[in-house]
């Protein structure tokens, strides 16, 4: 036999499967339950031809950059996507509920988005700016209509971070200020302008950044100091150390929040007067932290009292993930003055914007301002076809509908588990926090929680993971899952708990 390395490529993922046929026989043999079955799709993928799983790795170490990480023990090589639904090298079929990390919206390689991207690269990829060409401005028509108020213009760029980037730009130049607020816990991107504005010491470099930005107190309802309500149909367990108020609209709690959230503006901003306050409408890279009702109002209304801007960065919550509505700002009550915006809006393909009022966009008039890529016909092609996919397969009602029973799913499994600490979330923005114990908060070990998403992942389905201590299950699938994925979703989370508590209780 000759030893190729298709061969040995072959050979070493039979024994990572192998390897893993050990731990789904560990997972059975700790209870009696079978394993679930994925629910059944007709689509067939090609088959796998790329380089084996050593070459990549390969390629990895030394042809790209060492900060680059992959999730699980073994690497997946993910070769092709259809709908909710990721192929691995050897087409076993998983369940993506993460997608992309929040990118893919309307479901892996839409065919109606793949018609109008083809049709489109036909026919013209890109002039910049210079000339006119109908795709942007059917866009950007498009796009703004979403929106309320007088949230009327549009700066489409590449990337997340280019629009936080360029938002700050423009609340400073506009408001003739410097200084602004963001909250601990917050992922606003990983440019050196946007590293700053983020509130995670995990996410910087030992370099200047951040100069003019001061991270506010996270008004976290499960691991703050005060409890709360939030906007989810599961509450924290430490919901009933605080009240409602006022209808039900305001948490008392909030009012903590908004005293610390003074007192950052009185001692850290020149004269209490901030160019703008940014904020996420539910947390997304710190694990899904809603904030306690009212919190958001009332921090936009004492920003706006003192001058400053208010800035939304709907990177994750946007286009109807949150299901309720079409952006995540809408659940608080509030109209932004700038508006951020990426993943979702291409379904993977780097597209991203800055949405504002007239008035704010003017400033950006008084010098020259240039984004080659930002706006080019493919993207803006591909950003359209998106927007009406989105519109016409109802993903909003689907992130509501769906994502309301996934959460009060979990919400039963925390009720079942003490290993489960905090189910959070609206629509399908979905987070799971372990713990040790409910009792103690303390976040679930690595191991433990590593064993579980593992086990998870054998078992068919894709889970995201953060927050600060990593140890958060995020779930924000493609909003075209249904009822039967979300269903099979469960049963593989209690049997990988189930697998867990056994072990634990084993051990102790
Ligand atoms: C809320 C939020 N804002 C900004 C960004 C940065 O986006 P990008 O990675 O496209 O630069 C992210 C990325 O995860 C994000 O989650």
């Amino acid at each position: 036999m000759k030893f190729t390395a298709e061969l040995v490529h072959k050979c070493s993922r039979q024994l990572s499967s192998c390897c893993s046929n050990i731990i789904n026989s560990q997972v059975r043999s700790c209870h009696t339950q079978a394993a679930p079955t994925i629910p059944p799709c007709s689509f067939t993928p090609p088959p796998y031809k790329g380089p084996s799983l050593d070459e990549m790795k390969e390629a990895r170490k030394t042809r790209l950059t060492p900060a680059l990480f992959t999730f699980y023990e073994e690497p997946l090589i993910i070769h092709t996507g259809h709908q909710q639904y990721l192929y691995d090298d050897d087409n076993k079929r998983y369940l993506d509920l993460f997608g992309g990390i929040v990118t893919v919206s309307v479901g892996h390689c839409h065919p109606k988005v793949v018609e109008k991207m083809q049709r489109q690269a036909g026919r013209l990829w890109h002039t910049s700016n210079i000339y006119l060409n109908p795709t942007i401005h059917d866009y950007s028509k498009a796009l703004t209509d979403t929106l309320p108020g007088d949230l009327k213009v549009a700066y489409i760029v590449n990337s997340g971070s280019e629009a936080n980037d360029l938002a700050l730009l423009m609340a400073r130049l506009h408001t003739q200020r410097f200084d602004v607020v963001t909250m601990r816990n917050s992922y606003h991107g990983a440019s050196p302008y946007t590293m700053g504005l983020t509130g995670s010491g995990k996410s910087k470099f030992p370099l200047a950044n951040g100069f003019g930005v001061t991270h506010t107190m996270n008004p976290d309802p499960y691991r703050g100091p005060w409890g709360g309500y939030r906007d989810s149909p599961v509450q924290s367990l430490r919901a009933g150390e605080a009240t409602l108020e006022e209808g039900g609209t305001v948490c008392s709690s909030s009012r903590k929040y908004l005293q610390q959230f003074q007192e950052t503006l009185d001692y850290c901003v020149p004269q209490g007067k901030p160019a703008a306050f940014f904020a996420e409408s539910i947390q997304g890279v710190g694990a899904t932290v809603q904030y306690p009702l009212g919190f958001i109002k009332m921090a936009f209304e004492m920003v706006r009292d003192r001058g400053g801007l208010c800035v939304s960065d709907e990177v994750q919550t946007g286009f109807g993930r949150t299901g309720e509505h079409f952006w995540g700002f809408e659940g608080h009550g509030v109209i932004p003055d700038i508006v951020t915006m990426a993943k979702g809006m291409g379904n993977g393909y780097p597209l991203a914007a800055v949405v504002t009022t007239p008035t704010i966009a003017q400033t950006m008039a008084k010098a020259f301002h240039f984004n080659t890529y930002g706006g080019n016909a493919l993207g803006s092609a591909v950003g359209l076809a998106v927007l009406e996919t989105m519109l016409e397969d109802n993903v909003q009602e689907v992130s509501r509908d769906v994502g309301t029973k996934f959460i009060l799913g979990f919400g039963k499994l925390r009720d079942e588990f003490d290993s489960i600490g905090d189910v959070r979330g609206k629509g399908l923005m979905i987070g799971v926090e372990m713990v040790e114990s409910q009792g103690c908060h303390t976040p679930m070990s690595l191991a433990r929680f590593s064993a579980i998403w593992e086990n998870c992942r054998i078992m068919g389905i894709l889970l995201g993971k953060g927050g600060f201590h990593g140890n958060v299950f995020r779930i924000k699938p493609p909003m075209c899952i249904n009822q039967a994925d979300v269903t099979f979703a469960l049963e593989v989370f209690r049997v990988a708990l189930t697998t867990d508590r056994e072990l634990h209780c084993k051990q102790q």
